[in-house]
């Protein structure tokens, strides 16, 4: 039996997808350790533990050829001064790529390498991000709306949370005068004497 080519409709808008085969609903109890305000953290949960962000994936055999795809929605919202993200993570497979494309709303994608570089980029409607092999990513809401993105990347690539869980990522995007600003993680650290 071929493996057929298959089309689906995504918002523009945002929303949801018109096929998916896996939803995924991360609640801000699964972000625990993440932001660096504790006790705003503390504080938010205390009033109920909502959704942070959603992600569709369309199901794909996770072997080298094959790509996996979806639609990635970051609800807005912020702890303490520091906006909603998603958990972020270096993919398993560190040479693999991604490619965001932003449908809606307005956000910074947060990059760093193991090596230690680092980037934030725009994330706006219409706009792409090229996620090169080695880099991980964290996507970012910046606005009052939903941040929708479509991602693409490579089936075989895995995803290593463990490393972000431990050491965070070295920038932070936090609000400062009503407006987004990239500041220093204070909190991160790789575990051995630089920080
Ligand atoms: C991936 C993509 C993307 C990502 C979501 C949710 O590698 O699967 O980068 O689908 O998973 O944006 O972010 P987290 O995986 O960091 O929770
Ligand atoms: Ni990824």
């Amino acid at each position: 039996m071929p493996d057929y080519p298959f089309a689906f409709n995504v918002p523009l808008l945002g929303g949801r997808p018109t096929r998916y085969d896996v939803h995924t609903a991360r609640t801000l109890s699964a972000m625990n350790g993440q932001y660096a305000d504790q006790a705003a953290y503390a504080a938010l949960l205390a009033q109920g533990d909502v959704v942070v962000y959603e992600v569709y994936e369309i199901k794909r055999p996770e072997v080298v050829g094959e790509l996996l795809h979806g639609i990635s929605i970051v609800h807005p919202g912020r702890v303490g001064d520091e906006y909603f993200m998603t958990k972020g993570h270096f993919h398993a497979e560190l040479a693999t790529a991604e490619v965001y494309y932003c449908l809606q709303g307005s956000g910074r994608l947060v990059l760093e390498t193991p090596e230690g570089d680092w980037s934030v980029q725009e994330l706006r409607p219409g706009g792409v991000v090229y996620v090169p092999p080695r880099w991980a990513h964290r996507s970012v809401n910046t606005g009052d709306g939903d941040l929708a993105m479509l991602y693409v990347y490579p089936a075989h690539a895995g995803h290593d949370y463990g490393t972000i869980e431990r050491q965070g990522f070295r920038k932070l995007v936090v609000e400062r005068g009503g407006r987004p600003s990239v500041v220093d993680n204070p909190r991160w650290s790789n575990g051995n004497s630089e920080t």
